[in-house]
């Protein structure tokens, strides 16, 4: 499957993320709805985003006891999410109940990728863990692959040594940034092309679309960027 642009709809108002959804429509394939727009939105962004054609991946990176997550995953499957996130750290019976949750909902299950080490930590930068972030990324992807995730989200760097090591395992790729971008609160970055060809299957934009002159332009040239990387 080639890599899927997924524009961040981090927008501080509804009504903004709406008429930029509508730029992107047929242009893009999905949108991420994160914690800004869910609190802001409500679950019914997720339907509104399904009428304009999109695939919605919810970002809500859901922590907490077992038993907590696996009723968040329940009522993001029901709201329609196709791909949500919950964090690696939160360990084998989190994920694997997070697991039983979504498969409760049989061909509308969402996929699960977990989080690994957050693209804007640094080295030394992770509370309480003195692992590069990059190897504790791929440790943390081996735990996930066996605990039933479907895919990790990960920075670019981490991308190729995951996939060659956690075969099946999808990458999730935020922190991209086209050559010359700012990097913002971003630190392992890597641009569309090269995130692509370390294996990416889904890059995650944001900012580097959101604050273009002309979003739907920006997005375009991140997906040509994409196809050309191939
Ligand atoms: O604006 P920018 O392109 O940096 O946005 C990246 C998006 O990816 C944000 O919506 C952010 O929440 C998300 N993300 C991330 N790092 C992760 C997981 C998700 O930056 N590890």
């Amino acid at each position: 499957m080639a890599a899927q642009l997924i524009v961040a709809l981090d927008l501080p108002r509804k009504e903004d993320a709406l008429v930029l959804a509508r730029e992107l429509q047929g242009a893009v394939p999905w949108c991420k709805v994160g914690m800004e727009l869910f609190t802001l939105a409500g679950p019914d962004i997720i339907r509104e985003l399904h009428d304009l054609g999109f695939h919605v991946f919810l970002d809500m990176k859901f922590y907490d006891i077992p038993h907590t997550v696996a009723q968040a995953v329940k009522a993001a499957a029901a709201a329609g999410a196709e791909l949500l996130t919950l964090h690696c750290q939160g360990g084998e019976r989190m994920c694997s109940e997070a697991r039983i949750a979504a498969d409760s909902y049989g061909s509308k299950a969402p996929r699960l990728f977990g989080v690994t080490a957050l693209t804007s930590f640094g080295p030394g930068e992770m509370p309480g863990i003195s692992a590069d972030p990059s190897d504790f990324a791929l440790e943390l992807a081996g735990k996930a692959r066996g605990w039933g995730l479907d895919g990790v989200v990960c920075s670019g760097h981490e991308a190729a040594r995951i996939k060659a090591s956690c075969q099946g395992l999808r990458c999730l790729c935020p922190g991209i940034r086209p050559a010359g971008a700012d990097t913002d609160d971003q630190q392992r970055i890597m641009t569309p092309a090269r995130a692509v060809q370390a294996g990416a299957d889904f890059l995650v934009v944001g900012r580097p679309i959101l604050k273009a002159p002309s979003p739907a332009g920006a997005a375009r040239a991140i997906q040509a960027e994409m196809q050309a990387a191939v």
